[in-house]
């Protein structure tokens, strides 16, 4: 039967290409997802990735019955195929067992597996893999300018899968008419065919009971499934979604060869020619970010922890319904999770503006294969992405990504990402990068924005409280016209976090500030305008745009005072002294649902050079009821240091991360963007600390990261600023068996 191994543990990496029996001493050891260099959170050189590394992992096999297989020794009985699968490796790789060249793969976003059944050996086996980091113009996104880095390593997880000889190689999964008359279809793939081979497949819900079943006898190397109508099938939709399981099993002589088990949802998904985009039948307004995969220190290596969390961060605190996957195939992780949280997807191939010869084109085409074959059983991928984003019109090359797309999966639509109007128009979206500041309409419909505001609007979070309440309002503006206007499905803005990019864009340091959050996913105000957009039934929001100085801004004082959130009123309180109660700027932004509150007429409480300044007090009513507040200290010196990770507990696997954030903050803890100090970590317990220490903190908050090692066990960290109180955090490091056992029970 099939089984799946996690192989990320017990690796060797060397920052160099070494011969393949290359001595023990010049490796040090490493867990996956690595990358092949640790960097500072800004000023990344992109030339310190890009060399050939050297990763290799002994291990033990034996061919024996599994019960005696033990956590030393892999082992697989006489028949199953084995096969390693890499879900990334940056650049190219070429990979070894056993002195043997195997295979060499190119391309760092797509997943890839390499059969070594016949090459393993019984005792100890060498794996050893040379990755290519470099930059290499044969290989996408590369051939001209990118404005992202690519990084290096094997970055993602790595496992090793035992299969029957005859198995199954896929399953496409398509629910149809889920509104009417909920039916499933399941399209299965044999790696080989012969007579006397039989299907099973059982649909299982969320609580693991079966909810329907069907059985039939194959007749070629692929088969369709085609269940009955399933009335009772619960929806997948943004606020509930629901996930089942489909198990597919191959079975011959009453025995199951093969079992593969995928995650679906009953959902259907349509841009219309109206113009809208519809879930289930029903309108959605599509209100997203596009999202790179670069973290500080660490470039794109996250474990699954952070990949999810970054999933979590757009859903609950940003309060999109779609991200973009820009510009490439993005972690099974990150996708798993918009799957369980119900947020919708666009997921594109690799590129930026540039597309090469015949040979990288082939590279690309590969990986849309492989990028649909891998995801389209996901229910939260509404579109798929066939052109190189920004790329000029190229008929021959986008009639072949189109075409391939809708054969492998006609259940969706494709979009093409370009920056300009009038293009040819091979896709069944129209997706379009506006930067006008405004909205262009195509004539082509329907009609997704798919990125706006970034470079027009680049935004520190220590700029002044002009820049970050300018860039809020744009992205503010750029939603209230995409929501007024029925031909538009919906907008994704540039982006969610600011990233690390070549010397040929952002601000010098090589970061483009364009994210609504940091490179660390804490907020700008820009966040705060996202956040403020979902329902106060969700959450309350109430956050103001505003340092609370008497001279941060041209000319002094706090006028207006801008304020994000989804109440209906906010009262301002100066001192003891009630200003008065106020309403979202509907006048401005008819189309939100929850206009920012733009207050006027606080001169008289803080201007520039005025002797009396007090605190500021702001208290938000629903329905005539006060339901949240905020204080902010009108003395702006720093109070507080504060330190939290986002997880209490890490499984002692070697990778697995937590962020620890630290901010400075006034006595109310509101962070300090201008307390530019010095913090200093200690860290007690089996744990590594990621990031820089002691770190200059500019912006008053930033963080870094702890990764668990091997050993259960509490981790204790303490920070130090002068002249403030030391303050620390302790997580729990538990052994990754029990974690298996916890997330079970979850
Ligand atoms: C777009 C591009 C993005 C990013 C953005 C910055 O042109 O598609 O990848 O560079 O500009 O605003």
């Amino acid at each position: 039967m099939r089984k799946y191994i996690l192989f990320n543990d017990n690796w060797q990496f060397a920052a160099q290409k070494l011969n393949l029996d290359a001595s023990d001493d010049l490796f040090e050891s490493i867990t996956l997802p690595h990358p092949n260099k640790i960097f500072p959170h800004h000023n990344v050189d992109n030339e310190e990735y890009q060399f050939i590394s050297t990763y290799r992992k002994k291990f033990f096999w034996r061919k024996q019955p599994e019960s005696e297989a033990s956590a030393k020794i892999y082992t697989s009985d006489d028949s199953s195929l084995v096969f390693l699968d890499f879900d990334g490796v940056m650049l190219a790789c070429t990979v070894y067992l056993n002195g043997r060249f195997l295979s060499e793969h190119v391309g760092g976003y797509a997943p890839f597996s390499v059969e070594i059944t016949n090459t393993l050996q019984e005792g100890e086996n060498i794996l050893t893999l040379h990755v290519d980091s470099r930059e290499r113009k044969d290989v996408p996104p590369y051939g001209h300018l990118v404005d992202y880095l690519t990084f290096g390593g094997i970055y993602r997880d790595v496992h090793l899968r035992l299969v029957n000889p005859i198995h199954i190689e896929n399953t496409f999964i398509q629910t149809l008419d889920v509104v009417e008359n909920p039916r499933l279809v399941c399209d299965v793939r044999l790696n080989h065919f012969k007579r006397g081979l039989s299907l099973e497949a059982i649909v299982i819900d969320a609580m693991g009971s079966e909810i329907a079943s069907i059985q039939r006898q194959v007749e070629h190397q692929t088969a369709r499934l085609e269940f009955e109508a399933l009335p009772d099938a619960a929806l997948w939709s943004i606020e509930r979604p629901t996930l089942y399981s489909l198990k597919v099993s191959l079975i011959y002589n009453n025995k199951p060869l093969d079992t593969l088990s995928s995650r679906f949802g009953f959902r259907q998904a349509e841009f219309c020619p109206d113009g809208g985009f519809y879930l289930n039948g029903e309108r959605i307004n599509l209100l997203g970010l596009n999202r790179h995969q670069t973290y500080p220190y660490i470039g794109a290596a996250a474990p699954a922890r952070l990949q999810r969390q970054d999933a979590d961060i757009l859903k609950y605190e940003l309060a999109c319904n779609i991200v973009r996957t820009s510009h490439y195939l993005q972690s099974p992780h990150f996708l798993d999770r918009c799957d369980e949280i119900g947020l919708l997807v666009f997921e594109e191939i690799t590129g930026w503006q540039h597309v090469g010869d015949e040979k990288w084109q082939a590279i690309c085409l590969a990986e849309l294969e492989t990028m649909i074959e891998r995801d389209r059983n996901r229910p939260s991928i509404v579109l798929w992405g066939v052109r190189v984003n920004e790329s000029g019109d190229n008929d021959d090359f986008y009639g072949r990504t189109n075409t391939l797309a809708h054969q492998l999966d006609p259940t969706r639509q494709t979009g093409g990402v370009r920056d300009f109007l009038g293009s040819s128009f091979l896709e069944d979206v129209y997706t379009h990068n506006d930067f006008s500041n405004g909205v262009r309409i195509p004539t082509e419909q329907p009609h997704l924005i798919t990125e706006f505001a970034g470079h027009m609007l680049p935004t520190k979070i220590w700029d002044h409280e002009e820049r970050l309440i300018e860039q809020a309002l744009l992205h503010a503006k750029i939603h209230n016209l995409q929501l007024g206007d029925e031909k538009i499905a919906g907008a994704i803005g540039w982006c969610a976090f600011d990233y690390a990019t070549h010397i040929e864009f952002g601000s010098g340091d090589r970061i483009c500030y364009h994210g609504v959050m940091d490179i660390f996913r804490l907020p700008k105000w820009a966040a705060y305008l996202y956040q403020s957009q979902q329902s106060p039934s969700k959450k309350i929001v109430l956050h103001a745009a505003t340092h609370w100085t008497m001279g941060d801004r041209n000319g002094g004082g706090n006028n207006p005072l801008t304020v994000f959130s989804n109440c209906e009123e906010i009262e301002i309180i100066i001192g003891k002294i009630s200003v008065g109660k106020f309403q979202p700027a509907f006048d401005i932004y008819p189309h939100l649902d929850h206009p920012p509150f733009i207050i006027g007429g606080l001169d008289a409480y803080s201007a520039w050079g005025q002797s009396e300044f007090y605190d500021l007090h702001l208290i938000s009513y629903l329905q005539g009821k006060p339901v949240s507040e905020q204080w902010i200290s009108s003395n702006r010196l720093p109070k507080r240091l504060e330190l939290f990770t986002d997880s209490g507990q890490l499984q002692a696997d070697g990778a697995d991360m937590t962020r620890l954030v630290f901010r400075i903050t006034d006595k109310f803890g509101n962070p300090l963007p201008y307390a530019t100090k010095v913090v200093t970590f200690e860290l007690e317990g089996d744990a590594d600390l990621i990031g820089e220490n002691p770190f200059p903190l500019i912006g008053g908050q930033a963080a870094l990261y702890i990764k668990a090692h091997h050993q259960p066990g509490t981790v204790i960290i303490r920070a130090h600023v002068p002249g403030l109180p030391s303050t620390s955090a302790a997580l729990e490091i538990i052994s990754a068996s029990d974690f298996e056992g916890q997330r079970q029970e979850r």
